[in-house]
């Protein structure tokens, strides 16, 4: 009987506490703690209420190491899930060493004082994890996460080398309100807003953000969109894993009202990270926006649609020959709500959480050290991704389309 500690009660907590509750036969003790102990139990509630299993609640700060290790010592759990923001993930593993705890994420650290996000903090703790004998799995969420593991699978049954890698993230869903986020509003706007970097020929390259964009056809109807180039972090550690990778991109869908909504934002300054003085107070603007903004957990039943997020991959196949994949899945909005009672973008970072910390639980994935979700075998996260939720689909595809898409 495994013990999960998830931390974070925000819209992917909701789903790892629904998906972790459903398989009894890994997680045989849950326990959620967040900041504010309200929103674990109203969380505690859903979960009795849609899969009649009972999982425990704590208040934790968890930027306080002390008081975490004193819950790891008290709980003794197996492993710590942390889907709370970013900027918990170093305190997190800070606690984890102390006490002795496995611990997983699905978002890499950034400082709250500045927008930008490197593996450089989180590899930094490789020695001090493998020397404790203790396991940690960086960024299992759908990007990154899923899109490491396709890339990994694709390389172990497909190709021999892949050159370009291609990451298409979009939401053809619609919320119904004028402006909102897929999830933290913080995270998400400080995410869009950096300048683009994308991998060529052996290091990055930076453009302005939002500069690169193409129009992309969806496979199974979800429609056609326009995918915008951005930095995201399975970039490094993609290229860093896989070094015959010529050139990566990330692409994601954005409607034409949220680059507008978000354009005025930020030339009124709602979007900075500094903090500004406003009646003795100091606030940080984007920190109030987020106060003002829909919380993306209870857009749910609002919003109708489908994601459609994958990987096209060119290189050498088994045989030497020049060819093009595209791996990819489809989620619907409705029916996530329907099973946990939130949108997609929750599903889907919270379904491959929930499977990366099967894999380790299981021991499949629990190898002393610190390690990014491609440099595991993917065949069993890919197995359940079919099991729990989210299916997909490989397809062989045009290899000068492929081409053209990337650019090459
Ligand atoms: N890999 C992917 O595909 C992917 C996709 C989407 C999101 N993500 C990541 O998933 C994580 C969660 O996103 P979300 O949309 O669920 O965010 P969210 O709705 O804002 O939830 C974050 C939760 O963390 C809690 N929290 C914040 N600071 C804390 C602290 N010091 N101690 C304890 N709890 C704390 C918050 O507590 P309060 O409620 O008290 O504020 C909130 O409940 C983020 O790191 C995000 O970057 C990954």
């Amino acid at each position: 009987m495994k013990h999960v500690l998830i931390v974070g009660a925000g819209g992917v907590g909701h789903v790892v506490a629904h998906k972790c509750a459903q398989v009894r036969e890994t997680f045989g003790k849950i326990t959620l703690a967040s900041r504010t102990l309200s929103k674990c139990d109203a969380i505690a509630v859903e979960v009795k209420n849609r899969t009649d299993r009972d999982i425990a609640t704590r208040q934790l700060d968890a930027d306080d190491v002390p008081s975490t290790v004193a819950l790891l010592n008290e709980l003794r759990p197996d492993l710590v899930l942390n889907v709370a923001l970013p900027y918990q993930d170093l305190p997190l593993m800070d606690a984890c060493l102390e006490a002795g705890v496995d611990y997983l994420d699905t978002a890499n650290y950034e400082s709250p004082e500045e927008a930008k996000f490197e593996y450089s903090h989180q590899w930094a703790y490789q020695d001090r994890f493998r020397e404790k004998g203790l396991s940690a799995l960086l960024g299992s969420g759908f990007d990154p996460g899923v899109t490491g593991v396709f890339t990994a699978y694709a390389l172990k049954h497909h190709f021999s080398e892949i050159h370009t890698l291609d990451i298409i993230d979009v939401n053809g869903g619609d919320h119904g309100h004028p402006f909102a986020t897929n999830f933290n509003p913080e995270i998400n706007i400080r995410e869009v807003t950096a300048p683009c970097r994308h991998w060529e020929n052996g290091e990055f390259v930076e453009t302005e953000a939002m500069s690169t964009h193409q129009s992309f056809t969806c496979p199974e109807d979800v429609g056609t969109y326009e995918i915008y180039r951005m930095y995201h972090e399975e970039l490094e550690s993609l290229t860093k894993h896989i070094p015959t990778i010529r050139r990566a991109q990330f692409w994601m869908s954005f409607s034409s009202n949220y680059l507008k909504h978000l354009e005025v934002l930020q030339n009124v300054g709602m979007t900075g990270i500094e903090p500004v003085t406003y009646q003795g107070q100091d606030i940080v603007p984007l920190q109030f926006l987020k106060a003002v903004l829909p919380n993306p957990g209870d857009l749910g039943a609002s919003t109708k649609g489908r994601t459609c997020i994958g990987n096209i991959m060119t290189g050498l196949d088994k045989n030497g020959k020049e060819s093009a994949l595209y791996l990819y899945n489809i989620c619907d909005h409705e029916t996530c709500f329907q099973e946990v009672g939130s949108q997609a973008i929750s599903y889907t970072t919270g379904v491959p959480a929930m499977i990366g910390a099967k894999q380790m639980l299981s021991g499949n994935w629990r190898k002393p050290g610190v390690w990014n979700i491609e440099q595991h075998d993917p065949d069993a996260f890919m197995t359940d991704l079919m099991k729990y939720g989210l299916p997909w689909t490989l397809r062989e595809m045009d290899l000068a389309e492929a081409r053209r898409f990337s650019g090459k």
